[in-house]
């Protein structure tokens, strides 16, 4: 099928409406990017090109359609234990809580829930041993409700648990078998420790927290300089003064208002 024509003027359109909704920011350089994640869909719709796709994104009865553009142009690749030293590093602080009456951790762009679900196994085991009390919780959100479906299943690809140990594994997760082969369940037990909620970042919110941890990991990719800043400065009021605070490592150090210090590459902690 030919390539469906794509002109600035509607790059530009796409660009803005997706900014103004959920602070997505596209530089001509993603130009190539919409467009073949967009046309597919377009062609699916049976519509004539990406004027009549932006009438609809434009019409606010439409907004399954605009969720399912904001899915379609975000990327939720994650993984179970993604930066492993992130994890060792938790383990560490949540050991100093020890028995504290409750611990509250957030996955602020969890996509299909591998962060949150890695944590819960990571919390699981700590409880077991005596490490921490009963009493913790975590809190899954992201802007997408494909990913966030997806998470509150718990089925994925083995793959995606290559970094889990054969204890978690046997522990946690349900092999599936027949047609599961090569999929693998996570257990009520595990499941049931982890609540999801949709949330976007780039709205103002309230009644959060506060969290003794909050994980903001590989989602400012997303946006231009000042709405980093302004995601960042605003979930960490969510996060308790000397809470522990996770961006990808990639992401570097991001400019924020509120005091921060640097634990390891990645790790920040809220000045108390
Ligand atoms: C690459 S995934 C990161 C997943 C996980 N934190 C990790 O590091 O493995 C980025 C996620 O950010 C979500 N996202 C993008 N824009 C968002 C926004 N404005 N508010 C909330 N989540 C957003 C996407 O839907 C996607 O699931």
């Amino acid at each position: 099928m030919a390539a469906l024509p794509f002109s600035d003027r509607e790059f530009k359109k796409i660009s803005d409406l997706m900014y103004e909704a959920v602070g997505l920011s596209y530089n001509d350089s993603k130009k190539s990017l919409i467009h073949s994640r967009l046309s597919s869909r377009i062609q699916k719709l049976g519509l004539e090109g990406f004027a009549d796709y932006i009438a609809i994104l434009e019409d606010e009865s439409e907004a399954v359609e605009f969720q399912l553009a904001v899915d379609l142009l975000t990327t939720n690749e994650t993984y179970f234990f993604r930066e492993p030293k992130h994890y060792d590093l938790l383990q560490n602080e949540l050991g100093k809580l020890g028995n504290r009456a409750h611990i509250s951790v957030w996955s602020a762009a969890a996509s299909f829930g591998d962060e949150a679900f890695s944590t819960a196994m990571l919390m699981s085991d700590m409880q077991m041993m005596g490490r921490i009390g009963p009493d913790w919780s975590i809190l899954a959100t992201d802007i997408s409700h494909r990913a966030l479906l997806s998470a509150k299943e718990a089925v994925y690809p083995a793959d995606r648990l290559r970094a889990v140990s054969p204890e978690r594994l046997r522990r946690y997760c349900l092999r599936g078998e027949g047609e599961a082969e090569g999929q693998v369940q996570l257990q009520d037990k595990l499941r049931a420790r982890v609540q999801f909620g949709q949330l976007n970042l780039c709205k103002p919110f309230d009644g959060l927290g506060p969290f003794d941890v909050i994980f903001l990991r590989n989602v400012l990719i997303y946006f231009d300089p000042p709405t980093k800043t302004e995601v960042v400065d605003r979930v960490l009021t969510a996060l308790k003064p000397g809470g522990l605070f996770f961006l990808g490592t990639a992401e570097g150090r991001v400019p924020c208002n509120t005091p921060i210090s640097t634990v390891i590459p990645g790790a920040f902690r809220k000045a108390s």
